[in-house]
Formats: C-alpha cells, structure tokens, sequence
C-alpha cells in the first residue's frame, strides 16, 4: 500500500466518533431550527401565568379600547377577542356598556368557533348546529354544556379577561 493510499482510507475510529458527533449534532440543530416555528404556531400564547388574567385584543395583537367599541357596536353586541391562551373570546356588551362576563368562542361539542348571529340574537355553530343563548347557555345540542365564561373588568380603557370564578350564573 502506497503513502497515497493510506490518505484515503477510512479516518481513525475517533476521528469518525467526532465527525459523526458534529455531523449530528449540526442536523439536529437544523431540525429544531425548522421545527419551531412550526410548533410554536400550535401552542396559544401564554396568559402570562398570573392570576391577573390578559388585556382583550383584536385580531391584529392590538389592545381593544372600551371607547372605540362602543363608539363602533350595538348597545347588545357581541365582540371577538383574542382572550385566555388566546382562545378567541366574545366580549358581551349588554345595554351598551361592557358586561363582567365574556364568553369563550370554541364550541363545547368538538371546538368549532361559534359565530354571533346578531339578527337572531344567538350563537349558532356552523359544524353540528349548536345554539347558544346570548349568554352563552347552550340551548340546543350536541353541545354538552354552555359556553365558557371569563371573567371581564374595564382597566381604563382596556379591557381585561381573567378566568371565571364561582358559581356559573347561568345555571340559577
Ligand atoms: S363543534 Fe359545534 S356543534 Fe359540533
């Protein structure tokens, strides 16, 4: 075997280990790399993780001010927010003023977003036909139970959501 011959032959056992090393290394960063934007698509943003709950936003990530909307809706109107764990949210505006309460938009059958049908003054879900009072009760199945609630307080001229606490009001 000539000198030359001897240079191509395979590197020594732990020259590959390293090079196996880096090569997998370098894939496995390209894969994450890839990977996270795809998962992180999937996973709602955090609510923060306090018990202070979020500022509603509109569908562009802008705080929803109380003044714009109710310059801009029906006194009864119901208004998509992004809410909790950016679960689409309806802020209720009852008698033209924000009410305590908000209503979480994903159906509790299997997780359509449920439109509000102002002219019926009703929420109808357009996968199985679930109704729901403009309260969010359930009033006509599949749905198994009411729309979530979330609890609504006017921070200024923000609006915050904050998980439900007590007993559901809607159920007396
Ligand atoms: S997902 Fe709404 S009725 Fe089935």
């Amino acid at each position: 075997m000539t000198e030359a011959m001897s240079n191509l032959e395979a590197p020594p056992m732990s020259r590959r280990v390293l090079l196996n090393a880096l090569l997998s290394g370098s894939v496995g960063v390209v894969v994450v790399g890839a990977l996270y934007p795809v998962v992180k698509y999937f996973i709602p943003p955090s609510a923060g993780g306090t018990g202070e709950g979020v500022i509603a936003q509109d569908a562009l990530g802008r705080p929803i001010r109380v003044s714009e909307l109710l310059a801009t809706h029906a006194a009864t109107d119901r208004v998509l927010a992004q809410g909790l764990k950016g679960d689409p949210t309806y802020i209720v505006i009852d008698n033209g003023a924000v009410a305590n309460y908000g209503l979480n938009a994903v159906c509790t059958h299997l997780g359509c977003v449920v439109p509000w049908n102002a002219g019926e003054n009703l929420f109808k879900c357009p996968c199985h036909g679930s109704q729901y009072a403009a309260n969010g009760k359930v009033i006509r199945g599949p749905a198994p139970r009411s729309l979530e609630l979330v609890s609504v307080t006017v921070d200024g001229d923000n609006i915050r959501f904050s998980p439900w606490q007590g007993p559901d009001f809607r159920e007396a």
